[in-house]
């Protein structure tokens, strides 16, 4: 279903607790199958695609984070969700952390993979500067051939070579105008950083064990910074760590689910 141009999943008995899932760059809301399929008996999982990304509208391209907050909450007013688990990763890592920063009391938990909480560096901010121009000049192929590899570790890639490629094909289905978008988008995000220790909602926190986009060490920092969060290491995983081991991130979170 689509609302407002935002492309909506939802899977499961609505009468059961809510998740709702928010995907990385430059993928979309099937990045979350393996968690899904594995809660949806007992959640109901909302997964919607990122504006600019997978099925939802690009509109003129122009996002800010807080235009993808305003989607986020326009998502859940439309289902009428009450206080939803919120389930992020990386760019929708920032999209969780600045909507918990605006409005906690909507949530009930929050689930962060391979993210981190500061604004882009200006070493960062003029990498996606070059980016976008790369995209404008040679095509998205080519950035997409040279950033997708980066957010697989080297053993999922070799082992699950046609599952990786099959991100890579679906990414470059993508609108050049999207992701360029989202790119700006997160070129211009704020710092969540200060607003860490003021978390009162149960945080839990993935990494990658080989995650060279998020690394370990930054991560450990920022989940030291709120008081609610446990943090987990999560082996033979680079960024996008729920696709790749998702049999051991998936027993954690049902765990973490379940406690109150
Ligand atoms: C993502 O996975 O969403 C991106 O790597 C985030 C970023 O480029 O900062």
């Amino acid at each position: 279903m689509k609302n407002n141009g935002i492309s909506i999943n939802t899977y499961g008995n609505k009468n059961n607790p809510s998740i709702i899932f928010v995907h990385g760059f430059v993928y979309d809301s099937a990045m979350w199958l393996k968690q899904i399929t594995y809660l949806s008996n007992k959640y109901f999982c909302v997964a919607y695609d990122l504006r600019g990304l997978g099925n939802s509208d690009v509109g003129d391209g122009q996002y800010t984070m807080d235009s993808h907050v305003d989607d986020l909450i326009s998502v859940i007013t439309f289902l009428g969700l009450n206080k939803p688990i919120l389930v992020g990763l990386s760019m929708g890592g920032y999209v969780s952390l600045r909507a918990i920063e605006r409005e906690e009391s909507l949530f009930s938990k929050l689930v962060l993979f391979d993210t981190r909480s500061d604004a882009d560096t200006d070493q960062i901010k003029i990498k996606r500067a070059a980016n976008v121009k790369q995209i404008n000049t040679e095509g998205l192929d080519p950035f997409l051939n040279g950033f997708i590899p980066n957010c697989f570790s080297k053993k999922f890639r070799e082992e699950h070579f046609e599952q990786f490629e099959s991100f890579l094909l679906s990414a470059k289905r993508t609108s050049p105008i999207g992701v360029k978008g989202c790119l700006i988008s997160m070129q211009g995000r704020s710092s969540t950083t200060q607003y860490l220790p003021g978390i009162k909602i149960p945080v839990l926190i993935f990494c990658g064990e080989h995650d060279i986009l998020s690394p370990v060490e930054e991560m450990e920092g920022m989940a030291a910074n709120i008081q609610t969060a446990e943090f987990v290491v999560v082996p033979d995983a680079g960024h996008i760590s729920p696709v790749e081991n998702h049999t051991f991130i998936n027993k954690k979170l049902d765990k973490f689910l379940a406690n109150n």
